[in-house]
């Protein structure tokens, strides 16, 4: 299906992901490959061109990431952004050094010379730059198409052999003419078609497991996250009743979350697979009974996941295959793609594979980002309140109720966060905070009510934008939309007599309370 492809070689650089994103925009089909790819791993996957990343080094340095003469040789088009079109003119034989100036932020380029690259893009146009090295000579062969007033290089291009240098980020969205440069390089100048289209992929998917699968026997951990859902969807139109979901409610969810899974997977629902809903939550809410300490709370909570999931799959008895909602990130993350391998390990795996016999695992959304899971989750035709899920950690409510959980706490924290959540929706700001919840903090103190004096708990409203997850800043809420929320939580939660705002951001804390 991809037999359009273009390779997105990784030096290191922080936006590696991006590039790929934003080619797939451009309807065309790309991966990420580390630099440290063989050449004949390159040539075997027959790319319609190649981009080279951005990254921290300086390529003039021993021990700088590089890559061989012949990758420009091939005849395949080459565009080297930033670290990437350095390194193109290092090896080529241009000179590459140290900037006197060190350009840092949105910068007007002109662009000097008709280039295929930059069809359409204005003659003054505003890129994102970021180095410290400058191309101070461009390699043999290679004429300058763009400079800004402190770079004499900005772009340079040797348009006979299809090799294209610019020292901006395209990728980037203050880049603002980005997006089309890209094209222009994947379009016109590898001659892409640009038919990566997520309906046809969801199709050729479908077709591709139902083939694989045959007549076997598919199981799935349900979450009722956005991954777990799409993955759910997909095998479900691709193999019906052979697929068994298993959806285990540990009563830390959402309010009415468990009914909302249940209504699209369950019997009511539109698909006809076998679905089983366990309702563990008395047996989570007894085995937490009388523990404060986070990390034990967290283990408690994901040993007896495991156990009830355990005791589901000996039921079913062994399966041909086990579906997993592994996506591209979390591939590129753990090394299989980019260059980000040391950091992190995979984290989507979770430990349910161990207590289930199965022979292959089915990964449907593996080579997609985020945003191509949810779009391929409406073409599916799943409710938009399941695409559009905010992020929930596998422990739930257990994280978000500070000290010992119990199901009087978990009653409160559900109605106060189905308020907010509410009113955040009302306010028409649902889909423009990162992540947005109520938490329960272990604090009582003296209020009063009407004549009475109230001893109740306190509700924390957490809110905050993030790309990442890793960092985080609390969300501005216009504080008629605060007020209206603290006192609908109130005077509609029974046991709660005051609200906090937390304007912490990550770090110094962490987006969940525990
Ligand atoms: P923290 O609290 O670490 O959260 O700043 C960062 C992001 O990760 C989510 N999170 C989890 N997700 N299992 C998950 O699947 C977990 O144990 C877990 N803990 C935190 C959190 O909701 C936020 O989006």
């Amino acid at each position: 299906m991809n037999q359009e492809k273009v390779l997105v070689i990784d030096f290191g650089g922080q936006y590696n992901q991006l590039v790929a994103r934003r080619v797939r925009e451009c309807n065309v089909y790309c991966e990420i490959y580390s630099y440290r790819t063989e050449l004949e791993a390159i040539k075997a996957m027959n790319p319609k061109g190649i981009i080279l990343t951005g990254g921290p080094n300086s390529c003039y340095e021993e021990n700088s990431p590089t890559y061989q003469k012949e990758l420009f040789e091939l005849g395949i088009p080459v565009l080297g952004l930033c670290y990437g079109a350095q390194l193109m003119m290092h090896v080529l034989g241009g000179k590459v050094e140290k900037a006197p100036v060190r350009e840092y932020g949105k910068t007007e380029v002109r662009v000097e010379q008709d280039s295929p690259l930059f069809a359409d893009v204005s003659r003054n146009t505003i890129c994102w730059m970021s180095h410290f090295d400058y191309i101070s000579r461009p390699a043999p062969g290679f004429s300058v198409t763009a400079r800004t007033a402190d770079c004499p290089v900005a772009a340079a291009e040797n348009r006979e052999k299809n090799l294209y240098a610019i020292q901006f980020h395209p990728e980037v969205l203050h880049t603002l003419e980005g997006t089309k440069i890209l094209g222009n390089f994947v379009r016109t100048i590898c001659g892409c078609a640009g038919s990566w289209r997520m309906d046809s992929f969801v199709e050729h998917s479908i077709e591709e497991i139902r083939n694989r699968v045959g007549s076997g026997r598919v199981l799935c951990a349900l979450s009722g996250g956005v991954d777990s859902s799409v993955a759910a969807v997909m095998l479900a139109k691709a193999i019906g009743n052979q697929l068994t979901c298993v959806f285990v409610d540990h009563g830390l969810l959402r309010k009415q979350e468990g009914d909302e899974v249940e209504a699209v997977f369950g019997p009511e629902g539109p698909y006809q697979l076998h679905f089983i809903r366990v309702n563990a939550q008395e047996r989570f809410y007894e085995k937490l009974a009388g523990v404060t300490e986070p990390e034990q709370k967290r283990k408690i909570i994901g040993e007896e996941f495991i156990r009830v999931f355990e005791e589901e799959a000996r039921k079913i008895g062994a399966v041909d295959f086990l579906v997993q909602g592994t996506i591209y990130p979390d591939v590129v993350e753990s090394g299989l793609g980019g260059e980000s391998a040391v950091i992190k390990s995979h984290h989507n795996v979770g430990g349910l594979p161990d207590c289930v016999e199965f022979r292959e695992i089915i990964e449907p959304l593996r080579n997609l980002f985020k945003d191509e899971v949810r779009r391929a989750g409406l073409k599916l035709g799943i409710p938009e309140t399941l695409v559009y899920r905010q992020p929930f950690p596998g422990p739930g409510l257990g994280i978000r109720i500070i000290g010992e959980v119990t199901g009087e706490k978990v009653r409160i924290v559900q109605e106060a966060d189905a308020i907010y959540r509410e009113e955040i929706a009302k306010a028409g700001l649902d889909r423009t905070i990162g992540q947005y919840f109520a938490a329960l903090t272990n604090m009582r103190s003296v209020g009063v009510m009407g004549d009475e004096r109230t001893y109740d708990y306190a509700v924390a409203l957490r809110a905050v934008n993030t790309v990442d997850f890793m960092t985080a800043e609390s969300a501005e809420i216009p504080w008629e939309v605060l007020q209206t929320v603290m006192s609908r939580i109130i005077n509609e939660v029974r046991g709660v007599n005051r609200v906090f705002y937390d304007l912490t951001s990550k770090p110094p804390g962490t987006i969940e309370f525990e």
